[in-house]
C-alpha cells in the first residue's frame, strides 16, 4: 500500500462547464500524481500534487533514447454520479510488460492502481458528465538520469495526468477512412510493437501525416517483414467481420494487445459470434471486400472506443465499406461496452471498478 502525501492546488482552475467542447487530451485537471524511483531504494515518495511543468536536466536519459512507457485508461462518471474506472488491473499489468521491454523497473500492479484511483479521486469533479465524454487517465515513467551513454536509466519518474475528454477522433461514432500503409512500417516482430512507447508512436507520425493529407483518418500497419499482413491502426487495433465471423489479427509480438480488443472479443463471444485471431493479408481483404464477405470494419482502442471503418485505401483501390453506415455489430458492441463502462449496463466480467 502506498502512502500517497496529498498537497492540494490553491489556485483551482475552472472545470468545464457542461456542453462544452472538450476534444481529446488539452485540458488538464488541478492535479497529478508522481512518484520517483532510484536504483537501490526503489519506487518511492509517492505524492499528489498540482498539476505543473516538471523539470528535468537537458541531459535526462528519456529526452535522448526514449526510455520510457505510457498507458492510458479513462474515468467514467456513472447517471448516480459515481465514478468507475474499466479494467484498470489490465493496465497495471501491461505498464510491467512495456517495463520490461524497456528495462524500466516493474511497478506493483496493486500500487498502479492505487495511484490511479487516488489522483482520480482527488480530482473526481473533473469526471464529466455529457454522453460519451471521459476523463482519460494518462500514466507514464520517463527516465531521468543525466547521462549521454546509452544504458538503462537508475532513476525514473512514474507520473499520472488526467485530461476531460470528448470523443477521439472529431467525427464522434461516424465512420471514419483509413489508409493502409505500404511504404513505412511501424514495428518488426523482436522489436518492441507490443510495448506501449512513445518510439512506436513517433514512428507513426509519418504515415499518419500522409494519411491525413489525402483525407484519411488514420494510416493501417502491414507487418514490417513481408508489408502483407495487417497490424493494426495508429491508435486502435482493427477488426473485420468477414462472412459472420469476427477476425483480427493475432498478438504476434509486433502489435498491441489493447484491453478493449481483449473485452470485445470477449463479447462477441459470449454473444456467439466465431472470432478468429490470425493472420490476415491484404490481399485476403480485398478479395472479401470484392465478393461482398467483408460486412464491417472496426477499430478499438482505449481512447478510440469503438469506431467504425467506413472506407480503406490500399494504393490504388478504395474500399467503400457499408455505404457509410455504421455496421449492425459495430454498434451494438459500442452500445455494450460504453454501456457496461458507463454503469448503464450490467457488468457480468466484473470489469468496472467504482472509485471511492
Ligand atoms: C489509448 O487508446 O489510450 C491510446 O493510448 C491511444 C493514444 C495513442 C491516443
Amino acid at each position: 500500500m502506498l502512502d500517497v502525501k496529498i498537497e492540494k492546488t490553491k489556485n483551482p482552475k475552472k472545470i468545464p462547464a457542461k456542453g462544452e467542447p472538450l476534444g481529446f487530451g488539452h485540458i488538464f485537471t488541478d492535479h497529478m500524481f508522481i512518484m520517483n524511483y532510484t536504483e537501490g531504494k526503489g519506487w518511492h515518495d509517492p505524492r499528489v500534487v498540482p498539476f505543473g511543468d516538471i523539470t528535468l536536466s537537458p541531459a535526462a536519459m528519456v529526452l535522448h533514447y526514449g526510455q520510457e512507457m505510457f498507458e492510458g485508461l479513462k474515468a467514467y462518471r456513472g447517471d448516480n454520479g459515481e465514478v468507475y474506472l474499466f479494467r484498470p488491473d489490465m493496465n497495471a499489468k501491461r505498464a510491467n510488460n512495456s517495463n520490461d521491454r524497456l528495462c524500466i523497473p516493474r511497478l506493483p500492479e496493486e500500487d498502479f492502481v492505487q495511484a490511479v484511483k487516488t489522483l482520480v479521486n482527488v480530482d473526481r469533479d473533473w469526471v464529466p458528465y455529457e454522453e460519451g465524454t471521459s476523463l482519460y487517465i494518462r500514466p507514464f515513467i520517463i527516465s531521468t538520469d543525466p547521462h549521454l551513454g546509452v544504458a538503462p536509466s537508475k532513476t525514473y519518474l512514474f507520473i499520472i495526468i488526467l485530461s476531460p475528454s470528448g470523443a477521439y477522433y472529431e467525427s464522434g461514432l461516424a465512420p471514419v477512412g483509413i489508409w493502409i500503409e505500404d511504404e513505412y512500417v511501424r514495428a518488426v516482430r523482436g522489436g518492441m510493437g507490443y510495448a506501449k512507447t512513445g518510439g512506436n508512436y513517433a514512428a507513426s507520425l509519418a504515415a499518419q501525416v500522409k494519411a491525413h493529407d489525402s483525407g484519411y483518418s488514420q494510416a493501417l500497419w502491414l507487418d514490417g517483414v513481408e508489408r502483407k499482413y495487417i497490424e493494426e491502426v495508429g491508435s486502435m487495433n482493427i477488426m473485420f467481420k468477414i462472412s459472420g465471423k469476427v477476425v483480427t489479427p493475432m498478438l504476434n509480438g509486433s502489435i498491441l494487445p489493447g484491453i478493449t480488443r481483449d473485452s470485445i472479443l470477449h463479447l462477441c463471444r459470449d454473444w456467439g459470434y466465431e472470432t478468429e485471431e490470425r493472420r490476415i493479408s491484404v490481399d485476403e481483404l480485398i478479395e472479401a471486400a470484392r465478393t461482398g464477405a467483408l460486412e464491417e470494419v472496426f477499430g478499438t482502442g482505449t481512447a478510440a472506443v469503438v469506431s467504425p471503418v467506413g472506407k480503406l485505401r490500399y494504393k490504388d483501390e478504395v474500399i467503400d465499406i457499408g455505404g457509410g453506415k455504421i455496421g449492425e455489430l459495430t454498434q451494438k458492441l459500442y452500445d455494450e461496452l460504453t454501456g457496461i463502462q458507463w454503469g448503464k449496463k450490467a457488468d457480468p466480467y466484473g470489469w468496472r471498478v467504482t472509485v471511492q
